[in-house]
């Protein structure tokens, strides 16, 4: 047997002993040969867009892209210095990721933009266009929170909180499918939540919980309307995830991370990278007579 193949028999027993512990494979993974998928799944070729990715989920999104071969992609968020902070990070593990791939192909811009005002959105798309010709993936995950109960809730704050989540979300699919109904279509994601389909508690967030609502219902909506296009609109819900969204409530109630994942059946908060699986079938060719449909990803909380 010559060296190369122990090596790769070596690698593959480390990884089938790493699997069998359940532990961490990402060791042997960054010299083992590359995993065989369904070549659906991947992401090469494709014009991504992320809103609200400088951070957070919108940020796991576009690793999870670059991961599946991505490597020309629109990193949006409300500061040009974050979004593109947040490209040079992504160009450096898409080089790093997808050695194979020549470094010059790679084309991962960062813009600023605030999804809430439609012109803001408008001239993103615009660069978008201008930039590589076309747009084939777009994911709408700009999105806040706010913990008030009802009656204390400041109109301007409840006004703020529906044209980010809800018009934000609709400036963004709306214009995605502009400009890929003339090129025969594309995927469009729509980040809602686990709370358009149930009540949190004990933090009260009406305005959020009908926003959320209001989204997925929307992305029913555009995929009926644009479904004969070649446009699809998918919904991803996520449950409880630990980002600076979730961390910035928590750092002011110690005790309810323990409630929340008392709720949730798995009994655990979520990774964003637990998320990853799904952006990338919603976004790809694998979930292509997919439209107006959900995927909740929580644990299992919306179960119970
Ligand atoms: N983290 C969770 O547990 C969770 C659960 C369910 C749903 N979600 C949804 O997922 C999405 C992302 O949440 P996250 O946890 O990553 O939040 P986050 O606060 O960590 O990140 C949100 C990003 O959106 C950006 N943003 C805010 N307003 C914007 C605007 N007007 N225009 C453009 N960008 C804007 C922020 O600058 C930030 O980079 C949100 O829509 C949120 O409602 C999150």
């Amino acid at each position: 047997m010559s060296m190369a193949a122990r090596l790769a028999t070596r690698q593959s027993g480390l990884l089938r002993s790493a699997i069998r512990r359940g532990g961490s494979t990402s060791r042997f993974l960054s010299t083992a040969p590359p995993p065989k998928t369904l070549p659906s799944f991947s992401m090469q070729g494709k014009v991504c867009m992320v809103t609200g990715a400088a951070r957070g989920l919108g940020l796991e999104f576009c690793r999870a892209f670059v991961s599946s071969g991505c490597t020309s992609l629109a990193v949006l968020d409300l500061t040009e210095k974050e979004a593109s902070a947040a490209a040079a990070e992504l160009t450096a593990f898409a080089q790093e990721t997808n050695s194979d791939v020549d470094p010059e192909t790679v084309k991962i811009i960062g813009l600023q933009c605030d999804v809430s005002s439609e012109q803001s959105v408008q001239k993103a798309y615009a660069d978008i266009m201008s930039t590589y010709g076309r747009i084939d993936s777009v994911v709408a995950s700009a999105g806040i929170v706010e913990n008030y109960s009802a009656f204390d809730y400041p109109y301007d704050r409840i006004k703020r909180l529906y044209d980010i989540n809800v018009h934000g979300a609709f400036f963004t699919a709306r214009e995605a499918a502009r400009n890929m109904i003339p090129q025969g279509g594309g995927s469009i994601v729509l980040v809602a939540s686990m709370s358009a389909n149930i009540v949190n508690i004990p933090q009260p967030q009406t305005p959020y919980n009908a926003s959320k609502a209001a989204v997925k219902h929307m992305a029913s909506s555009l995929a009926v309307e644009w479904a004969k296009t070649g446009v699809r609109v998918n919904v991803l819900s996520p449950g409880y995830m630990l980002t600076k969204l979730t961390r910035d409530i928590l750092a002011h109630n110690t005790e309810l991370q323990k409630t929340w994942e008392s709720l949730t059946p798995m009994g655990k908060m979520g990774n964003p990278e637990d998320l990853s699986g799904a952006i990338v079938f919603l976004s790809s060719d694998a979930s292509k007579f997919m439209t107006g449909s959900e995927i909740r990803v929580d644990g299992g909380y919306c179960c119970i």
